[in-house]
């Protein structure tokens, strides 16, 4: 069956088409990036009127790729939630009156679930059993199977949960304020960076000494699984300061030297924030692979491109013996894929699974049953 992927949820327009035989067939995704960069966030009413002029064009565009027609699409999945409202009911109303039309299911998925299921995306033969072979490019995943730990660090979460199965989510422990792509996000906007401010941050870092300034671990010593990044942001803020960051523009005055030394400080600033993250987040996937007594651990959402904490979880995995997974990396950020295939998941494992109209900008993952 063909299943299309329709995510509007926050400033990615994304819209994919799945087959449950041959796996991926094509996706297609609109960046909202360079619109919302001058307000340094997103403003959500650009973001919902964005969505409606480029759904139709993507759908064409990932149609014409996968060479499929309107009438071979089986189901339509779509993001119900969590995420903007506006932005939500966009993808809601355009999935649910094109199911309509076209006689066939539509399915709201929760976008966390969506990133959760990410990286079996990839894998030839997955739990639910039917041959799937991976899109050209995509790395193929084949030992991953349930149950794993998941690490899912975004711009709005940052948790780990305890994956058994579809629909089979326990939440081990969260951020009790900023995630950790919110925190990136800020440490790159008083570093004078622009939005979003994750891949800056660590491109800025690779030029940096992670060591020079001592910045916090929080909560490493907490003894449980929660996490908090406010501190180490504002940690990051007031040294920023300190240094005279974020620069002023170009010829402000400042003699060339002193303008080298603080754009090295910010370098320097870049690599201790990133490193203190990623060591926090290292200590605490191993933490919850010990108490859950689990050997595979998977990393997702838009952190988890951040090659640094790839590269120590990796080193991690090879001294301790577990095994670690990440989607490819152009599915680690939003994407329609991962919904296409969250729903082709739930329909293989609850068939005619359907569910009336509506969005949920708020909704817990923890309360997401299993299929029925
Ligand atoms: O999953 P995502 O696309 O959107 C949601 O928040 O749901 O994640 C976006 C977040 C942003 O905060 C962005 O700064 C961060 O992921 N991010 C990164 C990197 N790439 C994206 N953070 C650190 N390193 C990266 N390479
Ligand atoms: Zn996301």
């Amino acid at each position: 069956m063909r299943v299309l992927g329709i995510e509007t949820s926050c400033d990615e327009t994304g819209v994919a088409l799945y087959d449950t035989e041959a796996g991926l067939l094509a996706h297609a995704l609109h960046s909202q990036v360079a619109m919302h960069a001058e307000y340094g966030g997103v403003v959500p009413e650009l973001a919902s009127r964005d969505h409606i002029r480029r759904l139709l064009p993507l759908l064409r565009r990932v149609q014409a790729e996968a060479g499929v027609g309107l009438g071979d699409i089986g189901a339509i999945a779509y993001t119900r939630g969590p995420g903007l409202a506006g932005a939500l009911l966009v993808g809601a109303s355009f999935a649910s009156a094109l199911a309509a039309a076209l006689g066939v299911p539509a399915l709201g998925i929760h976008h966390l679930e969506g990133h959760l299921l990410s990286p079996l995306l990839a894998t030839p033969r997955p739990a639910f059993g039917s041959g799937i072979t991976p899109a050209s490019g995509h790395e193929p995943s084949p030992k991953l199977r349930f149950p794993y730990v998941a690490l899912l660090v975004s711009g709005g979460h940052t948790q780990l949960m305890r994956v058994d199965g579809v629909g089979r989510y326990a939440l081990l422990g969260e951020t009790v304020d900023d995630a950790a792509g919110e925190a990136f996000d800020k440490t790159a906007q008083v570093l004078g960076l622009g939005y979003p401010g994750g891949p800056a941050v660590a491109r800025l870092a690779e030029q940096g000494d992670a060591y020079r300034f001592k910045l916090p671990r929080p909560m490493l010593q907490s003894h449980d699984l929660d996490f908090s990044f406010a501190g180490l942001k504002t940690a990051a803020l007031t040294l920023a300061r300190k240094e005279g960051l974020p620069l002023p523009p170009a010829g402000g005055g400042d003699p060339e030297r002193l303008r080298r030394d603080r754009l090295q400080a910010a370098a320097d600033i870049a690599a201790g924030f990133q490193e203190a993250v990623v060591e926090v987040l290292a200590a605490k996937c191993l933490a919850a692979l010990r108490q859950t007594g689990l050997e595979r651990l998977v990393v997702a959402g838009g952190v988890g491109a951040n090659r640094r904490l790839r590269d120590r979880l990796d080193a991690e995995a090879r001294q301790k013996r577990f095994e670690v997974y990440y989607p490819p990396l152009e599915l680690c950020t939003d994407n329609g894929a991962m919904i296409a295939y969250a729903g082709a998941l739930r329909l293989a494992e609850a068939r005619g699974a359907g569910g009336a109209f509506g969005v949920r900008p708020r909704w817990d993952l923890g309360s997401l049953g299993a299929p029925a």
